[in-house]
């Protein structure tokens, strides 16, 4: 996805989970935790600014770290593949709510059609997370400075992870972790700048990260546990009305995935002129280096009111037609995987053993290669030449013929060949292997 530079992905009109993405200037896209704003035919991401400097790292309790609020950054697209940085809307401030220390996480911005303010929440907290408010800010243009206006507990509850969402009767809501029994869903005011009443709550002690979006005449709401930075298996609910009732939770990945090592964002459909294709927005984040996190975007299946996230190493959108393809890998190269190095006790003879290794061939798409011959040579105790032919497995054994006692050796793969794919050395994870 996006300028890809430095990535092995040949074409740039790919989405590619996983890895780090940059903007149309090729600098590191930095939009975490964030929102997707529509108009006319520009998608606005709007996300939490995060990078590597370990001065913007803060200490939680429980041996845990956080991410100091520097910016949160608006990038915008038109087919939802190249970004480009429209600006840091909201920046640190001396003191106060956006001060030196404090955690501002998961902006979402949705445009007051009375007011014609853009209006972005955020969950605003101390490094200890023992704050727990809604932050909002507003803005007449989508991609200017925002003006901080204060933070609340809605309601007088507290608010952690938190999204927003706006219906097609224009009504706005807030949804936030309560941390106590679940997340809370807000009517937002007329000028959506503060709550107006409790349209529900969703029970689920712990969701955190709830994102909402309508798809026919039902109502989704993506959560995930709460586990820190590390991923869980999220899950969702539906309802035909925001007020409920709301379904039991399932899951949307395969068990134990972890929603593909990921934590829900956002959902956004790409609605078209033949299709509407509902992307899943996520983080990988990285805790120990936050400015390494990446981000997760796949197809979202709705069918009936059951969804799937299913995972594809690479796909492409078509933000025109708004149809999706998973992009297929075809190999051409092919190297060493592994080489792992034994010895085989020979029968009846003082001691003495055969060296023997186990050699691990894959392809450039990461699959393993049968029918590739191996050569390798074992020197040190043993002076051999030995080629063999990889299994269904992509494995070779390679034995010695001859023994020794205790032998200390080392083996090295001289080459690998087979009838259509070729050999790249500098791909291998190893060469040589000692023993
Ligand atoms: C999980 C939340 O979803 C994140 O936004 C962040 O608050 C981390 N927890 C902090 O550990």
């Amino acid at each position: 996805m996006l300028a890809l530079s430095g990535s092995s992905y040949a074409s740039p009109e790919t989405i590619v989970p996983g890895v780090l993405w940059y903007d149309t200037s090729s600098n590191v896209l930095s939009s975490h935790g964030g929102g997707i704003l529509k108009e006319g035919n520009t998608y606005y991401w709007f996300g939490e600014y995060m990078d590597s400097d370990p001065n913007n790292v803060l200490p939680v309790y429980e041996g845990h770290v956080t991410h100091q609020f520097v910016a949160n950054t608006c990038y915008s697209s038109i087919d939802f593949v190249h970004w480009t940085f429209e600006n840091n809307v909201l920046t640190q401030q001396a003191s106060g709510d956006l001060g030196p220390g404090r955690v501002v996480e998961r902006p979402k911005v949705i445009y007051n059609d009375l007011t014609g303010q853009y209006v972005m929440y955020m969950h605003i907290d101390s490094s200890m997370y023992d704050d727990n408010r809604v932050g909002v800010a507003t803005c007449p243009t989508v991609n200017g400075n925002y003006t901080y206006l204060g933070g609340f507990w809605p309601l007088g509850n507290r608010s952690g992870d938190m999204t927003l969402f706006k219906d097609d009767d224009g009504k706005g809501y807030l949804l936030s972790n309560n941390g106590l029994s679940g997340i809370n869903i807000y009517e937002l005011t007329d000028d959506y700048l503060d709550v107006n009443s409790l349209a529900t709550l969703v029970r689920k002690p712990g969701a955190e990260a709830p994102a909402m979006f309508k798809a026919g005449g039902t109502y989704y709401l993506l959560c995930s546990d709460s586990s820190w930075w590390t991923p869980n298996d999220n899950f969702y609910f539906t309802a035909t009305s925001i007020t409920g009732r709301w379904s039991t939770s399932k899951d949307f990945t395969p068990d134990s995935t972890n929603t593909w090592a990921s934590q829900t964002t956002y959902v956004q459909p790409i609605q078209g002129s033949v299709s509407t294709t509902y992307v899943f927005m996520a983080d990988r984040w990285n805790e120990w280096d936050f400015g390494n996190s990446m981000y997760i975007f796949l197809p979202l299946i709705v069918d009936g009111t059951t969804l799937t996230v299913d995972w594809y190493d690479e796909w492409t959108l078509d933000a025109e037609t708004g149809e999706w393809a998973p992009v297929e890998c075809t190999a051409s190269t092919i190297h060493v995987e592994s080489i792992v190095c034994s010895t085989v006790p020979i029968p009846r003879s003082q001691g003495m053993s055969y060296g023997e290794v186990t050699v691990t061939i894959y392809d450039d798409c990461g699959d393993r290669v049968v029918g590739a011959e191996v050569t390798g040579t074992f020197t040190g105790d043993f002076n051999e030449t030995l080629t063999e032919t990889t299994d269904d497995s992509g494995v070779v054994v390679l034995t010695t013929t001859t023994g020794f006692k205790q032998p200390s050796y080392t083996f090295c793969v001289d080459n690998v060949s087979h009838a259509t794919l070729s050999y790249d050395p500098n791909d291998n994870t190893e060469t040589c292997e000692s023993y």
